[in-house]
């Protein structure tokens, strides 16, 4: 695992650069216009500091939503961005939102964002490279006496990584006004629900209508991200412009078998749950494999019965299908429908499979995206397009506006664990785009 080697370096000065041709830090040499350089000295002081706020009583760098340590490193986040000189306000559902006036009040505004919870044993990067990016953006065109004409949003989603309940993107949900009552009411095992996660950081779900923005306002999204994949380090890469953002079905079985005397029955007479569940997690693996750009996952196989000397009489299987396409994702929920019966007949089980929620597939704006590209060129890089199999409150957001998202490579394509690693010139790379893409979209984007 890489240590945590970066050290604090004083933050230099801002500024405007032009020079009709430029040495990149990684050599190559570009053709650039004008370019506004980002401070990567703050970027990498805020890693820092929030790597320092994690849940001691889990692995890696763990800062669930609505953890002490989520709300903890949201304040900070807060300070951050009215230390940029952006106006901030904490929506009912925790959304930590920041803007910074246009010079015409009434234009929609451009919403750069991203999310700093993690999954519990996740990483550094995930999420926190696209809200300190953001908010990088902000700092830069202050320190440069650059204004926009539309408003610049910054958001730090609430909640990105979903809870126990089972519920992802809960910020952006709220925002794009999906996040529903079902939503809300889901509860963990515990019975703890949504809501009540919710206000116990401090906020108020049942005001969650008050969340929503009105999709005429806006005028673009996008968000700097990590890869979590290998395509661009495979490639020699250095920026990845989404495509498409994957489709999530998620689902769990019920299987009920017979509770009997682990020692005395015999083998080929037994209705055995927990067998039935684990031939279940390969046929998720088996059919997921089976597509095109199509992953399955087991998360959980429980049972009531977790004694070596009783033959488990129930067993839940809890997983998700993810696919680049809403057919893929219909053609892979259809498969395990088919093959239920048969684990049961080879297991003398009775199952039940239900869906939860599936989130469609979200398309990228391809203008959007194209602007991006250009952005890259204008600061000397060539980006390569690519489709996410992460998912992304940019989901969310495409529902609001045309949304487009940076990413950057991950080390060895390693994302959701402790060993998770994006270089610092990489991230340095990523917002140098996101800032030129911000005020390309600014000058030159009409919408698609
Ligand atoms: C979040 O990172 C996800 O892809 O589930
Ligand atoms: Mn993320
Ligand atoms: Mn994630």
């Amino acid at each position: 695992m890489p240590g945590w080697r970066w050290s604090w370096t004083p933050p230099g000065t801002g500024t405007w650069s032009w020079s009709p041709s430029t040495t990149w830090a990684d050599g190559r040499e570009g053709q650039v216009s004008a370019t506004i350089e980002p401070e990567i000295g703050w970027v990498q002081e805020g890693l820092d500091h929030l790597a320092t706020l994690v849940d001691p009583s889990l692995p890696g760098w763990s800062r669930t939503g609505f953890s002490v340590q989520d709300v903890e490193g949201r304040h900070w986040v807060a300070q951050q961005m009215r230390a940029a000189g952006l106006s901030t306000h904490v929506d009912a559902v925790g959304n930590v939102i920041g803007t910074f006036e246009g010079t015409a009040p009434a234009a929609p505004a451009i919403v750069v964002g991203s999310h700093s919870d993690t999954v519990p044993g996740g990483g550094r990067f995930d999420g926190i490279v696209g809200v300190l990016g953001a908010i990088e953006v902000a700092r830069a065109l202050r320190r440069t006496g650059t204004r926009l004409t539309h408003e610049l949003r910054i958001v730090d989603f609430a909640n990105e990584e979903g809870n126990p309940q089972g519920v992802k993107l809960v910020g952006s949900r709220a925002i794009a006004g999906t996040l529903g009552h079902d939503h809300l009411q889901a509860t963990d095992e515990g019975g703890v629900s949504l809501a009540d996660l919710i206000s116990r950081a401090g906020h108020s779900p049942e005001k969650v209508h008050t969340c929503r923005w009105d999709r005429a306002g806006l005028a673009a999204y996008l968000e700097l991200h990590i890869e979590q994949g290998p395509v661009l380090e495979r490639n020699g890469a250095g920026i990845g412009v989404v495509t498409r953002v994957c489709g999530i079905s998620t689902f769990h079985l019920d299987v009920h078998g017979r509770r009997d005397h682990a020692g005395t029955t015999p083998m080929d007479t037994r209705s055995d749950a927990m067998c039935c569940g684990a031939a279940a997690v390969l046929a998720v693996q088996r059919i997921a494999a089976a597509g095109s750009d199509t992953v399955g996952t087991v998360g959980a196989l429980t049972t009531t019965s977790p004694l070596t000397n009783v033959i488990s009489n129930f067993a839940r299987v809890t997983g998700e299908f993810r696919s680049p396409h809403m057919a893929g994702l219909r053609a892979l929920a259809e498969e395990l429908e088919a093959d239920i019966p048969r684990l049961d007949a080879a297991h003398r089980t009775t199952s039940s499979l239900s869906w939860g929620h599936t989130d469609p597939p979200a398309v990228m704006d391809r203008h959007l995206s194209d602007v991006v590209v250009g952005a890259a060129a204008t600061v000397g890089h060539e980006a390569v397009r690519l489709y996410s199999g992460a998912t992304h409150d940019s989901v969310q957001m495409s529902q609001l506006a045309p949304a487009g998202m940076i990413f950057v490579p991950s080390a060895g394509g390693r994302s959701h664990c402790p060993e998770e690693w994006t270089e610092l010139t990489d991230i340095e790379r990523g917002v140098r785009v996101l800032i030129q893409a911000v005020l390309d979209v600014d000058t030159g984007f009409a919408g698609s």
